[in-house]
């Protein structure tokens, strides 16, 4: 049974008392027993305080990024050891932005995962299509494959209000399993959590996370608005 996970992908939004606000009313809502995951998705500054605030709560905390090494001189990024240490959960790799305006290839995005996973943070890593996978995972382990998530974010969909069709999406979804199945086995392929992204909204999410391959959601613009994040935890649980 895979839990359903919905993380808020704040991008570079909010400033930090937003941040701290917007999580503050989500745990009064939330509360302790939870059948689904939140995750939030903040930039790096806004971490620490995080932190603090979801600390023994349901809630996870993402990092947008992090560098493929942990130490050294890497002027202005961010060490995947440093977030594991101040307590951060995932890291989130391989998002089309940091592809596409920050050159990321498939192969940095795979010495990411590999140094993320090794300093104990488990990682969402993401893909615009499925041919991405195999690339990203390479020389991950069956073991290590237990801290992976899996997102999927169509380059049409994100930030566009036009979300991938619901089969399409499922279809998407069910290769990317397919293909963790020729890699790992059946039990890997049967735990490992896929996400949609991109678009996600009140209109489309009870139907996305409908499809039998499409275990949560990733979002974007849906989740700056708390009312409207709020909503789309409900439709989750
Ligand atoms: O990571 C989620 C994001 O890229 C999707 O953005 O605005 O289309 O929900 P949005």
């Amino acid at each position: 049974m895979r839990k359903p996970i919905i993380v808020a992908n704040w991008k570079m939004n909010f400033l930090r008392d937003q941040a701290d606000l917007f999580l503050q009313k989500l745990l009064a809502r939330l509360g302790h027993n939870q059948t689904v995951e939140v995750g939030i998705a903040a930039q790096d500054l806004f971490l620490p305080d995080l932190i603090k605030i979801a600390d023994d709560s349901p809630i996870s905390i993402v990092a947008q990024n992090a560098h493929w090494e942990n130490f050294g001189a890497f002027t202005g990024e961010t060490s995947p050891k440093a977030l594991a240490n101040i307590g951060v959960d995932y890291v989130m790799l391989g998002h089309f932005e940091r592809r596409e305006l920050f050159n990321e290839t498939n192969s940095t995005v795979n010495l990411k995962v590999r140094t993320a996973l090794n300093d104990g943070l488990d990682v969402i890593v993401d893909v615009e299509e499925m041919e991405q996978v195999e690339p990203v995972l390479e020389g991950i382990t069956e073991e290590q494959m237990k801290g992976i998530i899996i997102g999927f974010e169509p380059t049409f969909a994100i930030g566009t209000g036009m979300s991938a069709s619901t089969k399409g999406a499922q279809d998407v979804a069910q290769q990317i399993r397919k293909t963790v199945r020729r890699l790992y086995g059946a039990p890997t392929a049967q735990a490992i959590r896929i996400l949609y992204g991109g678009s996600v909204d009140r209109d489309n999410l009870a139907d996305l996370i409908a499809q039998p391959d499409i275990d949560g959601s990733l979002v974007g613009r849906a989740s700056l608005d708390f009312q409207t994040f709020w909503e789309l935890v409900k439709i989750m649980q």
